[in-house]
């Protein structure tokens, strides 16, 4: 018996099928340029980084460098590569140099930090890396062992270093020569994009970190444009782009940010979306399609990581939407939601609170309106799709409650579409009923 249908299934039907992309991963965040000399638009900053830098080319350890700027503008692609080709250089020299990078939000304890470089150092020495139960101290002494069989100079780059729980640990990397623990000093790459990080931090710490400060400024849209140019080069099929594809990713994402990443991302969403359409060339359209889809996925993203709290208030906005939604209004219905799920109420105040930093995220609008002898209240709209908002809410487990039992209240129903049970649309648009 012949099994019909099954031949439409072969890989090499997949592969010829994308007619976008050569190979889309090359826009991707993770993707970086192996030479220093395919970076564009960053010639000022790698020229004082690479000057400050060469001292290890004479064996001298370079001093401590922090780098700062917005995101997306290649503080971390730059220090990867400029590093790297560093330890090529010095190796060449005869020296020793290894560069250590951490994020430090994928590690933010002390101990979590110094497992990644006792790590990579017990590797350069070839020599056994003990485990310890997080001792802080048997870290750094086995730390100070390796280093010391080192020999070599050694970079540790902290990026993110905003997600450091103890950023104090600087202090002590750079003070492991004058407290007599190595004979070399550690030097310490601080990246961040908070400008506020060295307010917080202890003043012995702020002055060895912030020694020398690199600004690295964000892209302006010829710069970005450049950027993508080259990068889509080698992400796309070549004459699959419209003319103005590149200039109008550029300019979106200078407008907003500066951001290549964002640009970038913007840039093989449109491809993609093109594709999905199955169209041979990817226009100024698909671009408008993609930036809309980033502002949902930002959007979704926003709802699903509010605090509880702040989600049954938004969701009492939605079911309030059609019904003059004025904060006191809103309390009473974020009330018998905390009641039915039996959460803490807050307090009115602390709930006005709330809907302002809602407002401020841009999921609502709160005007405020005159009650002439009575004060004043807010009235509330929702800013971003209903339906997509409330999909999002009640995904939450402690909310199930509002999936498929309907708040039972005299004056307000949801009114669930059963026939379509489980899709996105899964509440009618009129969910509010007077029956009174
Ligand atoms: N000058 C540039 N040339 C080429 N690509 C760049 C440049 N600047 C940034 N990018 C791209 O943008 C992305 C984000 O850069 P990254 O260094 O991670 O930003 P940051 O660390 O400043 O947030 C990277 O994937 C990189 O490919
Ligand atoms: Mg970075």
């Amino acid at each position: 018996m012949e099994l019909k249908g099954l031949q439409e299934f072969s890989y090499e039907k997949y592969e010829q099928e994308g007619n976008i992309f050569i190979n889309d991963t090359i826009l991707d965040k993770g993707y970086k340029p192996i030479k220093i000399g395919e970076i564009q638009h960053r010639e000022t900053e790698i020229d004082i980084y690479m000057r400050h830098l060469s001292s290890a080319m004479k064996n001298i350890v370079p001093g401590n460098v922090f780098i700062y700027g917005k995101t997306g503008i290649g503080k971390t692609m730059v220090t990867k590569v400029l590093t790297a080709e560093l330890e090529t250089a010095v190796a060449k020299k005869g020296f020793g140099l290894k560069t250590i990078y951490i994020h430090c939000k994928s590690a933010p304890t002390n101990v979590g930090l110094l497992k990644i470089i006792n790590e990579a150092l017990a590797i350069e020495t070839k020599e056994e890396n003990v485990k310890y139960n997080n001792s802080f101290s048997a870290y750094w002494r086995n730390f100070i062992r390796l280093a010391r069989v080192y020999k070599g100079i050694i970079i540790v780059v902290l990026d993110e270093i905003d997600a450091l729980k103890d950023p104090d640990i600087i202090d002590l990397f750079c003070r492991v020569k004058e407290c007599d623990f190595l004979e070399n000093n550690v030097c310490v790459i601080g990246i961040t994009n908070d400008i506020k990080f060295d307010e917080g931090l202890d003043p012995r710490t702020q002055s060895v970190l912030c020694g020398r400060v690199i600004v690295f400024p964000p892209y302006n849209a010829n710069q970005l444009r450049d950027i993508l140019t080259q990068r889509a080069l080698l992400a796309f099929r070549p004459g699959v782009l419209s003319d103005t594809v590149i200039a109008v990713c550029a300019a979106y994402a200078a407008q907003e940010h500066g951001d290549a990443r964002k640009a970038l991302e913007l840039l093989r969403i449109s491809g993609a979306i093109a594709e999905e359409k199955k169209n041979a060339q990817v226009t100024e359209n698909h671009v408008i399609l993609a930036k809309e889809r980033m502002e949902a996925d930002k959007v979704t993203e926003l709802i699903k990581t509010l605090p509880i709290q702040s989600k049954i208030i938004l969701a009492s906005c939605i079911l309030m939407q059609n019904n003059k939604p004025q904060t006191g209004r809103i309390y009473n219905q974020y009330k018998e939601i905390c009641i039915k799920i039996e959460i803490t109420m807050l307090t009115q105040r602390r709930v006005t609170d709330l809907l302002s930093e809602l407002s401020m995220l841009g999921l609502i609008n709160a005007k405020a309106i005159s009650l002439g002898r009575h004060g004043c209240t807010k009235e509330v709209s929702i800013e971003v799709t209903p339906e997509t908002a409330w999909n999002i809410i009640i995904e939450d487990d402690r909310l199930t409650i509002l999936r498929n039992n309907p708040l039972a209240n005299p004056r307000q129903q949801i009114l669930y579409d059963v026939s379509n049970e489980g899709q996105e649309e899964n509440i009618q648009k009129s969910y509010l009923r007077q029956s009174n």
